[in-house]
């Protein structure tokens, strides 16, 4: 495993799902982490510092700009500096035609999952800048933001934004040594995936019909992919959107 000690990393939406086992992954490397979500994940860094790791808890939108920059504060203000972070938290939407999306269906959308992204970015690059110290990025794509899906507008276009904005922001620092890409997941075991179970089920169950690996993957198995783009071991990958989707987008 990577050795992070001494390294300090943001995971947003780190309550639950592929956050959340990012966050683990971080603080077993030997990483300080700083767990955000709109709903203050309280427990789930407790339950990491009571396992002898150093985690803290900051609640935080990530569509609103006063409160992502004091996510990125109270991270150095209790851990003294950033080295990584992993920009996760998002949201689905139900399936529409585009043609009946609401304007507020659209906004809310986009403001978690691309807005939230870029105020990420700005403030923690704003660190990284300051600090004058190399570090990594990884945005969470999706699949849908490298295919698209009938009935799933607001979220593949917000995704596949990530990916320009991993890409773009991803040459305006790679020679200040900060590697910023993204993962785009397929179709992981998180509340977001049983909750589109339950509501859209035969979609879904179509959908899965599509997976080459025949299964669906643990949050764990994106999660290692994160900490790999954060790690030494992928010091020449910049810009990239990283596949973990058990082979979905190949064909
Ligand atoms: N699961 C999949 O199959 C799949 C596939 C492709 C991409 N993804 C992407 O993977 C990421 C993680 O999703 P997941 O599957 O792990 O689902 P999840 O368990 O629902 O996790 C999403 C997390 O984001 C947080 N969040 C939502 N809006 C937020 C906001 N405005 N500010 C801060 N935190 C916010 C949620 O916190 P609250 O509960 O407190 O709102 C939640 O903890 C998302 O970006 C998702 O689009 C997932």
């Amino acid at each position: 495993m990577t050795n992070m000690e001494g390294k300090v990393a943001i995971v947003t939406g780190a309550r639950t799902g592929i956050g959340l086992a990012a966050a683990q992954q971080f603080a077993e490397a030997g990483a300080s982490v700083a767990l955000v979500g709109r709903h203050e994940p309280k427990k789930e860094a407790q339950d990491l510092v009571d396992k002898g790791y150093q985690a803290i808890s900051i609640q935080c939108d990530v569509s609103k700009e006063d409160e992502v920059s004091a996510m990125v504060e109270k991270t150095v203000e209790v851990f003294g500096r950033l080295d990584f972070a992993y920009n996760n938290a998002g949201i689905q939407s139900p399936i529409t035609d585009t043609a009946d999306l609401t304007e507020e269906e659209y906004d809310r959308v986009m403001d978690i999952n691309l807005r939230g992204i870029w105020l990420s970015m700005k403030y923690e690059l704003r660190q990284l800048r300051k600090q004058e110290t190399e570090g990594a990025i990884v945005n969470c794509s999706s699949l849908g933001g490298i295919v698209g899906i009938a009935g799933r507008t607001a979220y593949h276009a917000s995704k596949h934004g990530v990916l320009g904005l991993t890409k773009s922001s991803a040459l305006e620092y790679a020679e200040k040594g900060i590697r910023i890409n993204a993962v785009c997941p397929g179709i992981i075991e998180t509340p977001m995936v049983g909750r589109m179970m339950d509501s859209e089920n035969d979609a879904m169950n179509e959908l899965m019909k599509e997976i080459p690996s025949g299964r669906l993957a643990k949050p764990e198995e994106v999660a290692s992919v994160v900490l790999f783009l954060c790690s030494d071991a992928a010091s020449y990958i910049i810009g990239q959107g990283i596949a973990v989707d058990g082979g979905y987008t190949v064909h």
